[in-house]
């Protein structure tokens, strides 16, 4: 099959390249110059894992090209997908569907023959009502079809997920269409995956409802986190004891400093705002944006705690700025509200992420902060050392090493990576969640 991906962000590049994977012919477009020079050379613009080859492999066996081009991108199109970025919108939080609508409308001015229009970005309901409202009206004699399939990858495990997802979700009316996707994902019809297929409006709800459960998941566990180190709990042993309830699950219950990323916080918001619009509010999901909100806040005060009340004059390590690990992408990471509410309580700041440095320089412009080579660098005459992402490389330190090197042995660790180790018994302060703390012996 011919397929057009419209948009080489997250979801299109990584949606593109595992298209071809399967043996579809693929050509990705978007308008951003400088990311299509840099993707034909080969180049890919954000760091995912395994992406690089995929991209490689399949560029060579000529599945997989790229264009700035869209009608050359559609000449021969069965099925153009929409992934295009759908961003918060300034002011509102409401989901902002320029890019998805200018795209509707150039795919009906390059459109020939029976055309699958695919929606594959993260969009609220009732916008493939209006990508077929604008194709119509732009190309009234058009054959087409609009179709919802939202996408459930993770960054960092994205191409797995993709090739090996939980279900995938269609949302078609029509059975002319609904062929083109089963064509389309037959290699994973060969694998017995569920396929869900629903009307359009349902399919667009189904991603939000998923990513706001996720969200409401772990703020739930967050909270409980919290209760624990109260009532003298532990919240790893909770998560597990919920979690092997088959109706529960154990995935998504790692408390921490609160949910970041591209999707949870502008999805939650956006759902919000639709559930208002329609006058069906979803209180619960207010709340949780509001708790994950407050909670990176929070973590700042958990940090100063830990140093004794005041941070006036100290130096804080931070290891891991990304909003997790195997990614280099830093919106909404929890270490952009933790970081500047150090540095305003008059800390020092030393900071090193392996993947992320260049993305969190342009966002953190703070004075006051310090850009370390290495972990090592960062834990050199800090008074507390914290970790904000859970990259493998910080989990088996030298803590000989890491105790002589510090001002002060005390950890405050936002992510459990050392909660099974005593280090009190190595002589620091350990402060983690949903534990009580353990203070140096
Ligand atoms: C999320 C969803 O997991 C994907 O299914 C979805 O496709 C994607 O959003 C999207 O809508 O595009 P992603 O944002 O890449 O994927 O990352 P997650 O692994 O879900 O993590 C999101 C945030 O939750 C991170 O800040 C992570 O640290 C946090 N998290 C996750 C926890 O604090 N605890 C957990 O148990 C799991």
């Amino acid at each position: 099959m011919h397929v057009t991906m419209i948009g080489t962000g997250y979801v299109g590049l990584v949606s593109g390249a595992c298209f071809s994977e399967f043996g579809h012919e693929v050509i990705c477009v978007d308008k951003d110059a400088s990311k299509i020079e840099r993707l034909l050379k080969g180049e890919i613009p954000i760091y995912e894992p395994g992406l690089e080859d995929l991209v490689a492999r399949n560029v060579e066996a000529g599945r997989l090209s790229f264009t700035l081009d869209l009608a050359e991108g559609m000449k021969n199109a069965d099925a153009v997908f929409i992934g295009v970025g759908t961003p918060s919108r300034r002011g509102d939080g409401h989901a902002d569907l320029s890019y998805v609508y200018a795209a509707a409308k150039e795919i009906a001015e390059n459109m020939n023959g029976y055309t699958v229009v695919v929606d594959k970005s993260t969009v609220p309901v009732g916008t493939g009502d209006e990508v077929e409202r604008i194709i119509r009206e732009t190309r009234p004699d058009a054959d087409f079809d609009v179709l919802s399939n939202p996408e459930f990858l993770r960054e960092g495990s994205a191409i797995e997920d993709f090739m090996r997802p939980d279900r995938v979700v269609i949302g078609a009316e029509s059975e002319r269409s609904k062929d083109v996707m089963r064509e389309l994902y037959r290699p994973l019809y060969l694998r017995e995956t569920p396929i869900v297929f629903t009307t359009r409006r349902t399919s667009e709800l189904i991603k939000y409802a998923a990513n706001t459960f996720l969200a409401a998941k772990i703020t739930f566990i967050n909270e409980i986190a919290d209760l624990c180190e109260k009532v003298g709990a532990d919240v790893q042993a909770v998560a597990k004891g919920i979690g092997l309830d088959g109706r529960i699950g154990g995935k998504f219950l790692h408390a921490g400093p609160g949910y970041g990323g591209s999707c949870f916080p502008k999805d939650t918001r956006a759902l919000v705002h639709t559930a208002q619009d329609y006058d069906s509010p979803l209180t619960i999901i207010e709340t949780v944006v509001k708790v994950n909100d407050d909670r990176k806040r929070k973590m700042a005060d958990k940090i100063i705690a830990a140093a004794g009340g005041s941070i006036e004059g100290k130096t804080i390590g931070i290891l891991g700025l990304a909003f997790k690990p195997n990614t280099d992408d830093m919106r909404e990471a929890p270490a952009l509200d933790i970081v500047p509410a150090l540095l305003e309580a008059g800390a020092k700041v030393k900071v090193y992420d392996p993947e992320s440095m260049g993305e969190a320089r342009e966002l953190m412009t703070q004075d006051g902060i310090e850009w370390c080579d290495d972990t090592y660098d960062v834990i050199e005459g800090a008074h507390v050392l914290s970790f904000l992402t859970e990259w493998n490389q910080f989990r088996a330190l030298d803590f000989d090493k890491v105790k002589k090197m510090m001002a002060e042995p005390v950890i405050v660790d936002l992510r459990n990576i050392y909660t099974l180790v005593d280090l009190s018994e190595l002589g620091f302060d350990y402060h983690c969640i949903g534990q009580a703390s353990r203070l140096r012996k």
